[in-house]
């Protein structure tokens, strides 16, 4: 605050190289939200009216949305049922000659299968961008995530695992191109101080947020193995509950649990249970993107994905946070296997 500089200073700029670094690409854009991240993302790799992208509906609308901000249209896919993401082979069936990006989700922290979508996306001459919006440290294959497509956005909202204490966000590439053209997009089209080549927003990231970025991503690994072991522990103790199934991790995967979700019929009873015992749990999420009434106003949808629907009605995450102690993992888990011993 002292530096009397708010906007666009050293704490963003160092922000950037830190967080490139800390991803591995040689670029990073810091954004306004994880939302304008994606939407810089798209404008940059030249995705735009008509033509069709593939993502999947098991997502925040914020991936969605992006895709309409630029006049695309949102090609929804089902997913994996054993780790809730992107479904490979489902992306396949979609490709027609109007598809031109694939927008893999690392839902919940858990990597998508990228080796096998990048070389899809490589036959057909897509573009591939991570939405990283909750993988922040995660690792596809000792590859960590945000390195594995053209271009991916991170979000830094304050559930995320690496937050600015409000909203923030950041595009990371190392494509010096698209990197430029998101720079200049996220302030005003600008190339100088007052000249501005294209319509662009105001999508900047504050000084203050970019200080507090700065701290937390020092933490980041710390917080990260913290989650990783509080899923471990709720996974060990609930192995005893045959009517819930923890969350898996893929051989591919590092998870970073941003989300900690288990699978159960009783889901909803099993909630409100738990909040009578004082434990807040959340659901991730409860309306699929396909279902959403704008999903099926815009696209005239009335499109069925198993999968997704099936996990809408059954997923449920469980607190986890960094500084979560053992004895308050062991009490959510024994509520949890109490619930169900009585409720059989
Ligand atoms: C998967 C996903 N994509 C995009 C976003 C959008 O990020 P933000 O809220 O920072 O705009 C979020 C989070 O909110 C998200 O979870």
């Amino acid at each position: 605050m002292t530096s009397g500089q708010y906007i666009h200073g050293s704490e963003t700029k160092q922000f950037e190289s830190e967080f490139a670094s800390f991803i591995g690409t040689k670029h990073a854009v810091a954004t306004s939200s994880g939302t304008a991240a994606l939407h810089l993302a798209l404008l940059s790799t030249g995705v735009g009216e008509n033509d069709e992208v593939i993502t999947v509906s098991h997502t925040f609308i914020a991936t969605i949305e992006s895709i309409w901000y630029v006049r695309a249209k949102p090609k929804l896919i089902d997913i994996d049922p054993r780790y809730y993401v992107m479904d490979i082979e489902a992306v396949r069936t979609l490709i027609n000659e109007k598809t031109r990006a694939i927008i893999p989700v690392h839902v919940f922290g858990h990597p998508v299968d990228m080796d096998p979508l990048r070389k899809l996306a490589e036959e057909h001459g897509l573009k591939l961008i991570e939405d990283a919006a909750q993988a922040h440290g995660s690792l596809y294959k000792d590859r960590p995530v945000g390195t594995l497509g053209d271009v991916a956005c991170f979000s830094f909202y304050p559930s995320k695992n690496l937050t600015v204490c409000g909203d923030g966000g950041m595009l990371v590439t190392n494509d010096a191109g698209i990197a430029q053209k998101a720079r200049m997009l996220r302030d005003h089209g600008r190339t100088q101080k007052y000249s501005s080549d294209e319509v662009g927003y105001n999508y900047r990231l504050s000084e203050i947020a970019s200080a507090i970025g700065r701290v937390g991503l020092k933490q980041l690994p710390r917080w990260n193995i913290e989650r990783r072991s509080i899923a471990s522990h709720y996974s060990r103790l609930l192995s005893a509950d045959d009517q819930v199934i923890p969350p898996a991790e893929a051989g591919w995967a590092r998870h970073v649990y941003h989300v900690y979700a288990i699978r159960t019929k009783d889901r909803d009873k099993l909630a409100l249970s738990l909040a009578q015992n004082g434990i807040q749990t959340g659901i991730h999420y409860p309306i699929p993107c396909h279902l959403q009434p704008v999903f099926k106003r815009l696209e005239n949808s009335n499109l069925y994905l198993k999968n997704t629907e099936q996990v809408a009605n059954e997923l449920l995450s469980l607190p986890i946070f960094p500084g979560m102690s053992a004895e308050e993992v062991e009490r959510v888990a024994h509520k949890v296997r109490e619930f169900h011993e009585q409720t059989p």
